[in-house]
């Protein structure tokens, strides 16, 4: 499974890279605002620092919400780096947008995906990926993982190629079931991932390790 660090914020990417544990970035116009990038040449300049410092794939969302809007910033945004993929909502004018896009062999990725309907079309329209919003779905006490694994089996009955892009996961919890059910992408933030290296037993096992050297050679 592959991970995205779902940020704009330059630092948290270029520590994430030098781990070497992201294999690309997702980006909506939230993260943006909170990293404080405005006006449209900024927006267009952050996107290529993160290309420049990731290895893989970068969402770069559009903010329009009608076909020639969509289109006209998507072929835009992939203009300005090999690695953009367009992030596109999941409404009428974004399928379209999308289909558009993928005739032009423009990578897409369709967000803001709640049910395995919309996650259907998004594939039949040709996207390279679904965003499905895990913690948004749990906030309102539905299962996010649950829709989560009805979309993966879905592509697979189906033989659709779209990946599965595990969105808005919020901790280590989310990440596991993730991997248990085949998603093939989680994005999240660094500290989630981090997490997946927390056992109590590594850490008596390498205190151990290290006390019984001292022991002899301290
Ligand atoms: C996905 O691409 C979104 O940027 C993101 O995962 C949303 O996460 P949130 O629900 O924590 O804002």
């Amino acid at each position: 499974m592959k991970f995205f660090l779902d940020t704009a914020n330059i630092d948290q990417i270029k520590e994430a890279q030098d781990l070497g544990v992201i294999d690309g970035v997702t980006t909506n116009p939230s993260l943006m605002a909170k990293e404080g990038i405005k006006g449209t040449e900024n927006i267009l300049k952050h996107y290529v620092d993160i290309c420049n410092i990731v290895d893989g794939d970068v969402s770069a969302e559009v903010i329009s919400t009608d076909f020639e809007g969509m289109i006209e910033e998507g072929e835009k945004l992939a203009s300005l780096h090999a690695q953009i993929v367009v992030k596109i909502p999941v409404i009428k004018e974004g399928i379209k947008a999308i289909k558009y896009l993928t005739s032009k062999g423009i990578r897409t990725n369709c967000t803001l995906v709640f049910t395995v309907g919309q996650a259907l079309l998004a594939a039949k329209a040709g996207a390279t990926y679904v965003s499905p919003f895990v913690g948004r779905l749990d906030d309102i006490s539905h299962d996010g993982m649950e829709l989560i694994a009805q979309i993966v089996d879905m592509f697979n009955y189906y033989g659709l190629k779209t990946q599965v892009l595990a969105a808005s996961i919020r901790n280590t919890m989310h990440i596991n079931k993730c991997i248990e059910l085949g998603a093939d992408v989680a994005t999240c933030p660094l500290e989630p991932i981090l997490g997946l290296l927390n056992h109590p037993l590594t850490d008596s096992g390498l205190k151990k390790f290290l006390d019984d050297y001292n022991k002899l050679n301290g």
